[in-house]
């Protein structure tokens, strides 16, 4: 994974940019911070959280004071990978922060050639989110979703 990545500087301020980083165990409170805001009914406590981090991996975007402010996770099935929903602060909404998870996401998959990820809607309100990020519904359900990314096709598209 590449390391942590910040927002740029807004000049003349002392407001220090949100970062983008891959999350450890030692996230697991933060982490379940975020999840009893944004999805209390996972029941997701820190313990739960830290379990899960020893089997998936997770990227979150924080704050100055290390608050976590957006955060996605994702695991290997077959050969890709499966993504949960994007769950950002509801303070925090509307900042890119969703986007520059799932771009890092991708860029991560790409150089590890995954060749597609795939994500559950479990809310199909936000359907033409994901689809502006690319993902397409895999069949007839409209909450199953994936998107091509790494792998072969890509290092043969090119000419010749
Ligand atoms: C949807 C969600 C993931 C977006 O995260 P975010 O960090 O706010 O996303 P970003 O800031 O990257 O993107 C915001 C953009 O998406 C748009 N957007 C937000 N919700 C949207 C929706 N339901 N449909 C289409 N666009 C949507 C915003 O208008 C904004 O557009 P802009 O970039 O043109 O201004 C976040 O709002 C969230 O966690 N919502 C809870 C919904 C949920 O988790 N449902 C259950 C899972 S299926």
């Amino acid at each position: 994974m590449a390391s942590a990545a910040v927002l740029p500087k807004k000049p003349g301020t002392d407001y220090v940019p949100p970062r983008l980083r891959e999350a450890n165990a030692a996230d697991a409170p933060g982490l379940a911070a975020l999840y009893a805001v944004t999805r209390p009914q996972a029941k997701l406590g820190a313990g739960a959280l830290r379990e899960w981090l020893s089997r998936g991996r997770a990227l979150l975007v924080e704050d100055a004071d290390g608050r976590v402010l957006a955060a996605l996770r994702h695991w290997e099935e077959g050969d890709g990978w499966r993504v949960e929903p994007i769950v950002t602060h509801p303070e925090h909404r509307g900042q890119g922060y969703g986007r520059w998870l799932m771009t890092m996401l991708e860029a991560d998959a790409i150089r590890s050639n995954i060749p597609f990820l795939a994500v559950t809607l479990t809310d199909t309100t936000v359907l033409p989110y994901y689809q502006r990020l690319g993902y397409r519904p895999l069949g007839d359900d409209r909450q199953e979703l994936g998107k091509r990314v790494g792998g072969v096709w890509q290092r043969t598209a090119g000419p010749g």
